[in-house]
């Protein structure tokens, strides 16, 4: 039999890759809805807090409550920009809400340069993902990280959220990122998260990287 993992998520391009990672491995990944404003984004200072605190609120709306033998997954991701002291980080939500990706290249303005490797260096950023696994009354946590860098102006159509204006860093042959500015097996070739299409993305990825974290700690169901 197949053990169930609840996903909290209302982005159904998460489920999907959650569904591609876990599915695999034998799980059955389902959606755990919920209504709209039941669970609350925490203030806190991490993204772990917050995927820890929406892991406490998903557990009431768990068919079976906490006696359960299903598992539940919560996905928590932020843009961290190194000149911005790690802002927006567990911000980032209310951040693209409110000044949105104009804003921010708006923030970094004057962080520019004609050399394309110190610009990289000026405006560098990450992507962080928390992915935070119920199971048996614990909680795993996942980690991933996407380093890269705020690009001068906006472009692309695809994805979502600062998409449009993040670079990634290279990556190695082994696919892990290089530093700002080396040129390597795979490489992004200055495009943004915008600009290029989402088999793409998915090799430099916060969120793959923090799902297969989490899965190296996953026993096979
Ligand atoms: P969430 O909590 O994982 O939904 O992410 C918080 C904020 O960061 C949201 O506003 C997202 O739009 C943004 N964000 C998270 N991951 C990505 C990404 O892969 N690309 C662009 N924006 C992202």
């Amino acid at each position: 039999m197949t053990r169930t993992i609840w996903f909290l998520t209302s982005n159904a391009g998460k489920l999907k890759e959650a569904t591609h990672h876990l599915q695999p491995l034998g799980y059955t990944v389902r959606l755990l809805n919920v209504d709209e404003g039941a669970i609350v984004e925490p203030q806190v200072d991490t993204l772990e807090e917050v995927a820890q605190s929406k892991i406490t609120q998903a557990l009431n709306h768990l068919p079976e409550g906490e006696q359960s033998e299903d598992m539940v997954l919560v996905e928590d991701a932020g843009l961290f920009i190194d000149a911005l002291n790690g802002f927006p980080g567990v911000f980032s939500a209310y951040t693209l809400d409110t000044i949105g990706c104009s804003g921010v290249l708006r923030l970094l303005n004057h962080l520019q340069s004609e050399d394309t490797i110190q610009c990289a260096q000026l405006r560098s950023a990450e992507f962080q993902a928390v992915a935070a696994l119920w199971m048996n009354g614990q909680i795993l946590y996942g980690n991933g990280i996407c380093p890269g860098w705020i690009a001068l102006e906006s472009s692309g159509d695809d994805g979502f959220g600062f998409d449009p204006v993040f670079i990634p860093n290279d990556l190695d042959e082994f696919g892990e990122p290089l530093p700002s500015g080396t040129y390597g097996e795979k490489s992004a070739h200055g495009k943004t998260f915008g600009a290029m299409p989402i088999e793409e993305k998915q090799y430099y990825s916060h969120r793959s990287r923090a799902l297969n974290d989490l899965l190296r700690q996953l026993p096979s169901a």
